[in-house]
């Protein structure tokens, strides 16, 4: 049966129709509701608004469920890898044998960047944050392939800036961080896996051989993959509004790492840890900063805590509080930070105003303690995520490109002045 919804106005009875999704999530259908009322809707922050139909990630917030292509956050974390999963999100389905060898070696393939890179590089001071460092590069790809520029590309053109995207951002992020610290860039080497390839070029010199340990390069394997694709969300949306001006692939993700670097986004796992550290300094008063988050005159809010849509658990901060405990255990490392964290959790928890308001620890509370033991600084966490997210990015991308969306253009309602006189300045 085709479900309806009916709406009057001003004596009008209109009818919407409704949408159910492969999970029964449904919507109403508003694309005539201004053409038959002259209504629109506000929803400020998309809080009930859906932008596309999307079958690449399934999200169910108040059952903690995560799936890209139907399989599970959970499955994926513990057999998979990162490259088989970007895979999976950009073709849709896990590939054989011979299509994973094919898809690894044609981006081992594309790990070098072109020299011109570097002098972009050398350009940056060493305050620079990677962050910004990072979507800077990516956005310079366009100067070196020019022909990404053009939007009617054959898809095999268009798979090439793909293998590209996914081959170099590992390149660029690793330099980044070079350029932070005035380290030599360090060149890829194409005998690594992906995680460990990037451990290389971040942690080895000129002058030492850098021996990656696989304890290290399963973790951000396995951190790469939690962080691989979150359907709708601030970045992504991002990505596909810049991709439906038909932008290219370069520039979308460009703007998409831009839109993950805020704290309310993926920026949080750098602030988590700076919470941390500030709580550590302060004698470890868990309590104080719990107050502080609920005192509504304080800006101070709980960094990692509360998500738009999970609201009974993070599925990815489930499986990241197990591997961090795992992760320190094998590498022998102790950090203090994570005492203050479970603290912090543990009191957060059975506090009524997170009870009240559903909030719990998400995806960045434990990944930036991971990603402190396996080595990688703290003004590297949001580049982390970003090299994680780049599948889902490109996912999103192009599937929002295969649909063929009309350009992403919000309406508003207007509450400005009305028409009024110019005043000649002498005047005024
Ligand atoms: C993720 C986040 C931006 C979601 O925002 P949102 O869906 O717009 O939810 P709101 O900001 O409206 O929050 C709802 C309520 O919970 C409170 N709240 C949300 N997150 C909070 C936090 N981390 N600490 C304290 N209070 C919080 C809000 O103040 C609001 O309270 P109110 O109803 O009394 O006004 C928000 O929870 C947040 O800022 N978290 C910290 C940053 C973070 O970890 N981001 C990473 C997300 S993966």
């Amino acid at each position: 049966m085709n479900k309806k919804v009916e709406i009057s106005f001003q004596d009008e009875k209109i009818e919407l129709p409704v949408i159910t999704g492969s999970e029964n999530e449904q919507a109403v259908d508003i694309s005539k509701l201004r053409s038959q009322t002259g209504l629109i809707t506000l929803d400020r922050g998309f809080k009930n608004t859906g932008s596309t139909s999307s079958s690449i990630t399934f999200l169910d917030g108040e059952r903690g469920i995560l799936r890209y292509r139907g399989y599970s956050i959970e499955d994926l974390a513990q057999h998979s890898s990162f490259l088989e999963v970007s895979y999976l999100l950009i073709n849709g389905q896990l590939p054989n044998f011979n299509e994973l060898n094919n898809f690894k070696s044609e981006i081992t393939n594309h790990t070098l960047v072109a020299e011109d890179v570097r002098s972009i590089l050398d350009g940056f001071p060493p305050r620079a944050h990677p962050m910004g460092v990072l979507c800077s590069l990516v956005s310079s790809l366009t100067a070196f392939y020019p022909k990404s520029l053009d939007p009617n590309r054959s898809l095999q053109e268009i798979n090439g800036t793909i293998i590209r995207t996914i081959a170099k951002l590992p390149t660029l992020a690793a330099w980044s961080y070079k350029n932070r610290v005035r380290q030599p860039i360090i060149y890829p080497r194409n005998d690594l896996e992906y995680s460990s390839n990037f451990l290389h070029m971040m942690f080895a010199l000129p002058t030492i051989n850098y021996e990656v340990n696989p304890i290290v390069a399963n973790a951000l394997d396995k951190l790469l993959i939690l962080h691989a694709d979150h359907e709708q969300n601030c970045s992504a949306s991002t990505v596909r509004i810049v991709g439906s001006s038909h932008a290219s692939l370069y520039a979308s993700i460009s703007a998409g790492i831009n839109a993950l670097w805020g704290p309310l986004h993926g920026g949080a796992n750098q602030a988590v840890i700076e919470m941390l550290e500030q709580i550590r300094n302060d004698d470890g008063n868990v309590k104080k900063y719990v107050q502080k988050a609920k005192d509504k005159s304080d800006p101070f809010r709980l960094m990692g805590f509360g998500h738009r849509v999970y609201k009974s658990f993070d599925p990815r901060a489930k499986i990241i509080k197990k591997t961090c405990d795992e992760v320190l255990e094998q590498l022998g490392v102790t950090d203090p930070v994570l005492d203050i964290a479970k603290k912090l959790e543990e009191i957060a928890l059975k506090d009524q105003y997170f009870i009240d308001r559903s909030l719990y620890p998400n995806v960045d509370f434990y990944s930036g303690i991971i990603y402190r033991a396996l080595g990688i600084p703290t003004d590297m966490f949001t580049v982390m995520f970003a090299l994680g997210r780049i599948p889902g990015w490109i996912a999103q991308w192009k599937e929002s490109r295969e649909q063929n969306e009309p350009i992403g253009r919000p309406r508003q309602i207007y509450t400005g002045e009305k028409l009024r006189d110019y005043i000649n300045i002498k005047k005024r």
